[in-house]
């Protein structure tokens, strides 16, 4: 037992060193125009690995390292929460197992370059499958689906807006799951408990009652509010919508993000929930660990424990409680098929042990984006230098501290929504042609060139459909646990075409809003040209519309739904609403995996309040005292 304190405590001195160089770093212009040139550099060559043989062992070893109560697979947005809600029960020890590392730059810290830190060894790499009725404008047909690694995950590298959907959502979620414990009345003060929300931008409506101080996690909007930003308001204004605070008692409305930055700063979700708790004894993060398997005993069906990688050795570890996983809405359903979990007859061409026959990976879902409608003005940019820039990011505000360049946000209902909820979603980017534009996206250079036309000075208006009905699949390539997994969006698929209705009405409400006075003010003219495989429809019509929008959209990466909570596996559902994998004692998901319905729109928020839930759960499964 001692040689195993050792060998962990040894493991995360690494990370504990590298917080306290943090807290010592104060950074100057100078530095950060360095670490932005060499983060330029990298994303411009970056080869993105195609499979997860960096982890690949040396040899068939396996060593033991003993047991902990709780063993966490994935350290990113779900696992940190989780883990640092389970440490505060003192005599629990936690094993947190992450793939990736400790990540502390300053460059990281900048919101404005978040597309860079996509194309880094912090991402994993991942694309689809070609795709037959989306992202066809992009290389291989495939769309790109960006998932993080290291302490945080995807949040490491994501838009950091911070949104929590309808309050109907968390109704039907109590209706689905049969549990009265997920509707919102009840779910309300868990996504306060996380929150510490700062009004820093006056024009903000905020309806405070739905608010958390002195949580974790700061919200807070960027300062000081941009031209497009104020235009976009007006504009909305003008059309007859509401601004509003999307996270009060409607999501329906115009507004302004609420981002969890803090001071303008990134803010992971590890750095919020997991920094301020490192000293405590119990809570153990073991970086650079991969986790290939939940190893399940096939005849209590109960989950004992985890194997993995790390540095050329396998490892294994039990779990005298449970086994928790949350390693994000591809690997969790990769890992749970891999140990025997999963659709059966998938799992027999795989050639694995069937353990439990459920519909793992079978109603993944995405919001299609299409975010290339580039439209001309005569607006004035401000002229501002980098310096200026950086300036200003070390004092909390600018450009820097947002990753658009714009905070506004319309969430709409077109014709075709039956219920209340969103299913269109707005924003308004000020752009340039770009080279690296192409490579982050993936797009070809043919659409991506026609799609600009005879653009210039331009901004896009981006539509997303945020809550979409098709739905797609993640599938194993085999049953080696270092391939990656078979991603299908399969988006904008479904047969009554209501996905491709609803962002072709999104496409008509963007020449609405640019018919609006103020958008007059800027004169707004779209300018591009034929695209590749549309040049048979007549230009602009609603069947030239409709090749764009399958030639233009892709993933927004709002990825959910592959096991799916619910109250039947019969259906569908794969954890029950206690979070639960059904058929399987000690064994847990609780990540973007489980949302059973969308949350119309970006989903950090709802992924820490389910996180939230999930070690309430336990604790009240585990301690009898708390109810
Ligand atoms: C570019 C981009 C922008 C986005 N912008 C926003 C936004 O502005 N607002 C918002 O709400 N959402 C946004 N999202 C989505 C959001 O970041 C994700 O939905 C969220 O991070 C998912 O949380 P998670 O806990 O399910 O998984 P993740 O945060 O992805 O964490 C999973 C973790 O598990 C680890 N892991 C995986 N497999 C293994 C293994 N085998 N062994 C060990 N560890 C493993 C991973 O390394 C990772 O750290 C964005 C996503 C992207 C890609
Ligand atoms: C596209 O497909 C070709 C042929 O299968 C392959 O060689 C190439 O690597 C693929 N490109 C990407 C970016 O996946
Ligand atoms: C697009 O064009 C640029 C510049 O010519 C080139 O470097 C890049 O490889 C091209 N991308 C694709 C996907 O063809
Ligand atoms: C699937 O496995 C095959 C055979 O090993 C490999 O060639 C292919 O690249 C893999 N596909 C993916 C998406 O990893
Ligand atoms: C832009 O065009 C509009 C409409 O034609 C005009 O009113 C406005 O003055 C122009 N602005 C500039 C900066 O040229
Ligand atoms: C773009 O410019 C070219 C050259 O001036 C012109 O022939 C073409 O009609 C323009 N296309 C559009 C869509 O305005």
């Amino acid at each position: 037992m001692e040689l195993i304190k050792l060998f962990i405590s040894i493991l995360i001195f690494g990370s504990l060193k590298v917080e306290e160089v943090k807290c010592a770093t104060t950074a100057t212009v100078e530095e950060l125009e360095r670490l932005i040139e060499a983060a330029t550099i990298e994303a411009n060559s970056y080869e993105f690995p195609t499979n997860a043989r960096i982890y690949q062992p040396e040899n068939n070893e396996i060593e033991d390292i003993g047991s902990f109560d709780f063993v966490i697979i994935g350290g990113g947005v779900a696992g940190s929460v989780i883990a640092s809600r389970l440490s505060e029960i003192r005599k629990w020890s936690i094993l947190v197992l992450e793939a990736g590392t400790v990540v502390n730059s300053e460059f990281n810290a900048m919101l404005g370059y978040t597309a860079f830190l996509a194309l880094s060894d912090l991402s994993w790499g991942f694309r689809s499958v070609p795709q037959t009725t989306a992202c066809l404008g992009f290389v291989n047909q495939s769309c790109r689906a960006f998932r993080a690694r290291g302490m945080g995950g995807t949040s490491l590298i994501n838009g950091a807006v911070y949104e929590r959907g309808m309050p109907s959502t968390f109704d039907e979620w109590a209706d689905i799951t049969n549990d009265p414990t997920w509707s919102y009345d009840n779910v309300l003060p868990l996504f306060k408990k996380s929150e510490d929300f700062h009004l820093r931008n006056p024009n903000t409506p905020v309806e405070w009652e739905y608010h958390g101080r002195g949580g974790y996690l700061n919200v807070e909007q960027k300062i000081p509010e941009d031209f497009m930003t104020t235009l976009f308001l007006q504009g909305h204004r003008e059309l007859g919508t509401d601004i509003i605070d999307y996270n009060g008692r409607s999501q329906l409305g115009a507004s302004i993000f609420q981002l969890y930055t803090k001071n303008g700063r990134r803010q992971s979700v590890y750095d919020a929930f997991l920094t301020p708790v490192l000293r405590r004894q119990n809570l153990n993060i073991m970086t650079e660990s991969y986790v290939t398997k939940i190893n399940i005993n096939k005849l209590t069906k109960r989950a004992k424990g985890v194997t993995f990688t790390r540095h050329g050795r396998t490892f294994r570890v039990n779990a005298a409680k449970e086994v928790i996983l949350t390693a994000g809405v591809f690997q969790t359903p990769q890992i749970l098929m891999l140990s025997g979990i999963g659709p059966k007859e998938h799992l027999l061409d795989m050639g694995i042990n069937v353990i439990e026959d459920l519909e793992v990976g079978s109603k993944l879902k995405d919001d299609p984006i299409c975010q290339a409608l580039y439209i001309s003005t005569n607006m004035t940019r401000p002229v501002e230098t980098l310096e200026g820039r950086l300036q200003q990011f070390l004092n909390g505000e600018g450009s820097l501290t947002q990753a658009y360049s714009t905070s506004g946000v319309a969430f709409q209902k077109s014709q075709f929504e039956e219920q209340n909820y969103a299913d269109m979603e707005f924003l308004a980017a000020t752009v340039q042609r770009s080279a690296f534009d192409v490579r982050y996206a993936g797009w070809t250079n043919e659409t991506y060139d026609a799609a600009w036309g005879n653009n210039t000075n331009a901004i896009a208006i981006n539509i997303h459909n945020v809550n979409p009905r098709s739905s797609g699949t993640v599938r194993l390539n085999s049953s080696d646990p270092f391939d990656y997994p078979l991603i299908d969006f399969n988006m904008m698929s479904d047969p009554e075409g209501h996905d491709m209705a609803v962002l072709y009405e999104g496409i008509n409400r963007v020449f609405d809003l640019l018919r609006t006075p103020s958008f007059q003010k800027i004169n707004p003219e779209y300018r591009g040209s034929p695209l590749p495989g549309c040049e048979d429809q007549q230009f602009m019509s609603r069947e030239y519309w409709y090749c764009f929008l399958r030639q233009t959209c892709t993933a927004s990466f709002h990825v959910r739904g592959t096991c799916p909570m619910g109250a039947d596996p019969s259906e569908g559902a794969i954890v029950d609403s206690r979070l639960r994998v059904f058929g399987v004692r000690k064994l847990r998901v609780a990540d973007s995996s489980v949302l059973p319905t969308s949350m119309s729109g970006h989903p950090v928020g709802t992924i820490i309040m389910i996180a939230e839930k999930a070690a309430e759960t336990i604790k009240s499964d585990y301690l009898p005292y708390i109810s």
